[in-house]
């Protein structure tokens, strides 16, 4: 691996809002595993789907077609439940992005607790972690989660993102530290440091500068981005701002 390439932060896209379009209507199209090879041509090196227990976006069908069709790694986001850890078994993606769910939430809001829900997850790292399943919990950015995440076995915790892009002035500032801190901290403690949620082309550069990140997962913004530009320059635009702001 050159120097080039073990500092390159990986892209991983979320295609969860093309199916969220096509359910609008009910048919194929547009069709969420067509859009990851898209994705793939323009730069993504991983796709990443979440399998949400009401199935509103990403069905049984689109995680069994994108373990079939793709030649990059699947990052399935679930919950941790009996139905979803029998579903990531049965299918051993490459990597499972453990999140927290509620029915009633627009989008995944706030990270797991780790630290709480120590003993109902540790069981879910580990049965993954033993099928192959490279484990990642989704958290804030909190040491005690993090410690929490190291506790369990998890090689992988993905920061959330989402109240730094929310934020604006002194409070952005203030929660981007907390995300420095962080995957400093999680880099320090051997785990691999991911992050995502919320993530456009105004919030992705200092958190694609913080060295220790090794992944960043976007969705959203790269779909409806994609209404304007297409669905290949939204993706190759974020390559560039990341690639851009990647201290060398
Ligand atoms: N990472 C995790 C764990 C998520 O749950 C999501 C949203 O599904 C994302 C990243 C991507 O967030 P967004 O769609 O806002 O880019």
């Amino acid at each position: 691996m050159t120097p080039r390439s073990r500092n390159r932060l990986r892209l991983g896209v979320n295609v969860d809002h093309v199916a969220t379009v096509r359910n609008a209507r009910g048919g194929a199209h547009p069709d969420p595993v067509r859009a990851a090879l898209l994705a793939v041509e323009a730069g993504a090196d991983g796709i990443t789907a979440h399998l949400r227990e009401d199935r509103r976006h990403i069905s049984d069908a689109d995680i069994e077609a994108l373990m079939r069709d793709l030649a990059v790694p699947l990052n399935l986001e679930m919950a941790a439940t009996a139905e979803m850890l029998a579903i990531a078994l049965r299918h051993k993606p490459h990597a499972v992005c453990l999140v927290p769910e509620k029915r009633q939430e627009r989008t995944t809001e706030g990270g797991l607790d780790a630290a709480g829900g120590h003993n109902h997850l540790a069981p879910f790292v580990s049965k993954l972690s033993d099928a192959g399943i490279r484990v990642s919990l989704f958290i804030e950015a909190d040491p005690r989660q993090l410690d929490a995440a190291r506790s369990m076995g998890a090689p992988v915790v993905e920061l959330h993102t989402g109240s730094y892009c929310e934020a604006e002035g002194a409070a952005r500032s203030a929660l981007l530290k907390r995300i420095e801190d962080a995957a400093a901290y999680a880099h320090n403690a051997g785990l691999e440091c991911h992050a995502g949620h919320g993530l456009s082309y105004e919030t992705v550069g200092p958190v694609a500068a913080i060295p220790a990140i090794a992944e960043l997962n976007i969705g959203h913004f790269l779909v409806g981005e994609a209404i304007f530009t297409g669905f290949a320059a939204s993706i190759r635009r974020m390559r560039e701002a990341m690639d851009a702001a990647r201290p060398r």
